[in-house]
């Protein structure tokens, strides 16, 4: 593992029973995650980008401890010695106790593992509440009486609480106004270089990952289909996949609608996968030739960049995206 990788994962299968007869006998299984490898390093932003359902926040799941893969293997960066990782969630409001006042809110973490009093406690929360932009008299009130984006912000100081050295975010800021997004990311930049932080960005909204990430993952079916650098990926993907997410259109909202159903198969359910590639009913570039085999996530070569690919076509040489910028189209 190098020097600055915080957490690895390994061939990461995960499955559900989906369908039990009258004897409790499993008849049918969701694959949801199909052999996802994956590093995180110190510091980073990875986005992760796909479909709903494609096993984003399953994927989150397992890094957070909640889920065990059925095959697989988490590596932290030292062994007995496991990072600690919070969730943001995208809708504060249903993630934040409603009960309780936003000092407790912010500090459930800690005070569940015990050990603080509750001067300490309240003093953690005013620390926190200065940090995320909030005024410490409001450490009383309680969640409903906030804004969403003031809510966002005490379910970031309360994933901040256990001081984590990763932070997931699924879907952030998509339940947020537009002027409130920017506002947020940028908090969440902030507190990025003060605290070092990684985050694991999970988003439809394509600007948002560019804001945020310098690598992205893109996952199809359970898969990551491409990993590499934000700016490379966006400027040329080469996975068929890839092209096809950056194609869709932008809703009014900036996240992905994906371009509706021109020649585009629906998405294949993940109780029996293919055998061959994953993408092939999809895939625009399929052919007879090596499209019905597995594919590995391979190592693109080019120069100057990280790139790996499920595709044993390389259309990033051929992008049409990259053809139509040289003609000046
Ligand atoms: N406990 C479960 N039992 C059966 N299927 C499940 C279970 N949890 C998740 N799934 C299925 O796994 C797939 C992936 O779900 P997941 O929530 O990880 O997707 P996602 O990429 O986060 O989607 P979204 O963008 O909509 O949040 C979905 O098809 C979902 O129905
Ligand atoms: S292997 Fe074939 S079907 Fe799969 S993404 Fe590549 S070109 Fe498309
Ligand atoms: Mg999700």
């Amino acid at each position: 593992m190098p020097d600055n990788c915080l957490v690895s994962l390994s061939d990461i299968h995960v499955h559900f029973p989906v369908q039990k007869n009258w004897l409790g006998q499993v008849k049918s299984t969701a694959h949801v995650l199909n052999g996802i490898d994956l590093d995180v390093d110190a510091g980073e932003t990875l986005g992760i980008v796909g479909e709903s359902g494609c096993g984003k926040s399953t994927l989150a799941q397992v890094l957070m401890g909640l889920l065990q893969p059925v095959r697989g293997s988490v590596s932290w960066q030292t062994a007995g010695a496991k990072p600690t990782i919070q969730i943001v969630f995208q809708d504060p409001q249903s993630s934040l106790d409603p009960r309780l006042p936003v000092w407790k809110v912010i500090t459930e973490p800690i005070h569940i593992q015990g050990g603080h009093s509750r001067g300490q406690l309240r003093q953690i929360a005013a620390d926190l509440a200065v940090q995320v932009g909030l005024r410490e008299e409001y450490l009383d009130r309680y969640p409903h009486e906030f804004s969403g984006g003031q809510r966002q912000r005490i379910a970031i100081a309360r994933a901040l609480a256990p001081n984590p050295d990763i932070i997931v975010l699924d879907e952030p800021t998509s339940a947020l106004d537009i002027s409130v997004q920017a506002q947020i990311l940028n908090l969440l930049n902030d507190l990025q270089k003060a605290r070092n932080l990684s985050y694991i960005l999970i988003s439809h909204n394509v600007s948002v990952i560019k804001h945020m990430s310098k690598r992205i993952a893109v996952m199809y079916l359970g898969q990551i289909v491409e990993l590499g650098h934000t700016s490379d990926i966006l400027q040329k993907p080469a996975h068929p996949y890839t092209e096809l997410l950056l194609d869709a259109v932008p809703d009014m909202t900036g996240s992905l609608a994906m371009k509706g159903p021109v020649d585009l198969p629906e998405l294949p359910g993940n109780r029996h996968l293919p055998s061959g590639c994953f993408f092939y009913d999809r895939c625009h570039y399929r052919d007879e030739k090596g499209c019905h085999l597995a594919q590995p996530l391979r190592r693109l070569s080019a120069e100057q960049e990280i790139r790996w690919v499920r595709c044993y076509k390389n259309i990033y040489e051929n992008s049409i995206r990259a053809v139509s910028t040289e003609v000046g189209v």
